[in-house]
């Protein structure tokens, strides 16, 4: 594991961006595994920089997200799908069909979850998969549990969680309960792991994952198992 320290966000987003655009770089058509929440955004902003620079070319990238909300379209403005449009596609030259965020409105979410993993093994797995962590040290929805979960999955949130996500919505009852989330074998799988922590906040939580025991109770301490993993944690 390669544990990047830094001391500005701004310069957690740089780092970010600039292994996401050599990877590219290097293979134009990528698989990238791309991820939401706060953590990436400044990352995104750096890489439509660089599109818009002329850097890098995402023409033939394809993309596909770690996870949705069950119940929210992606017009909704806290969907997931409506983030990865308005933080990351719309201001570069990926193409739309070539990105895949699991459908929250699926009436079979077994089907939708099923579909999303021979999305991921069609397109030969992912290359790069960009991962944040959540407080409790889940990555994607991969809620802190007895067992790791490998296919992509149904899961039911956590308070804590539900509480740590509410800040985007206008009240706390309109957070989902539920989620769709790619499992910890795609992760595993990917080739190459890009992880974003930033703030005092996520201190702890970077400790426990990557520092203490490897444990489904917190599910990103299986990267420890990982061979190609990059963390990057700001203190800002
Ligand atoms: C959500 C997402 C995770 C993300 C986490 C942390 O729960 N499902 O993929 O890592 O939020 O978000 P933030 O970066 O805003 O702390």
């Amino acid at each position: 594991m390669e544990f990047i320290q830094v001391k500005t966000y701004d310069e957690l987003s740089t780092r970010a961006a600039a292994i996401i655009a050599a990877q590219v770089v290097l293979k134009a058509d990528s698989v990238l595994g791309l991820a939401t929440g706060s953590s990436p955004v400044g990352t995104y902003r750096k890489l439509a920089e660089k599109y818009e620079a002329g850097e890098v070319d995402f023409s033939r990238v394809r993309s596909v997200n770690l996870d949705e909300y069950v119940g929210l379209d992606g017009e909704n403005d806290q969907s997931y799908r409506y983030f990865m449009n308005t933080n990351l596609f719309d201001h570069i030259n990926i193409d739309k069909a070539n990105t895949r965020v699991p459908n929250g409105l699926a009436t079979d979410l077994a089907a939708e979850c099923a579909a999303h993993d021979a999305h991921i093994e069609a397109l030969g797995g992912i290359d790069l998969q960009l991962l944040g962590i959540g407080p409790n040290g889940h990555i994607a929805f991969n809620e802190p549990d007895s067992v790791f979960t490998a296919p992509t999955h149904v899961v039911e949130l956590e308070e804590s969680t539900i509480e740590a996500n509410s800040r985007f919505f206008a009240s706390r009852d309109e957070v989902p309960t539920r989620a769709l989330t790619m499992g910890i074998g795609a992760i595993m799988k990917a080739r190459r792991v890009l992880l974003v922590a930033n703030g005092p906040k996520k201190k702890d939580t970077v400790q426990r994952a990557f520092f203490g025991p490897i444990t489904p109770e917190v599910p990103a301490s299986i990267l420890q198992l990982h061979p190609n993993v990059t963390v990057i944690y700001s203190e800002e």
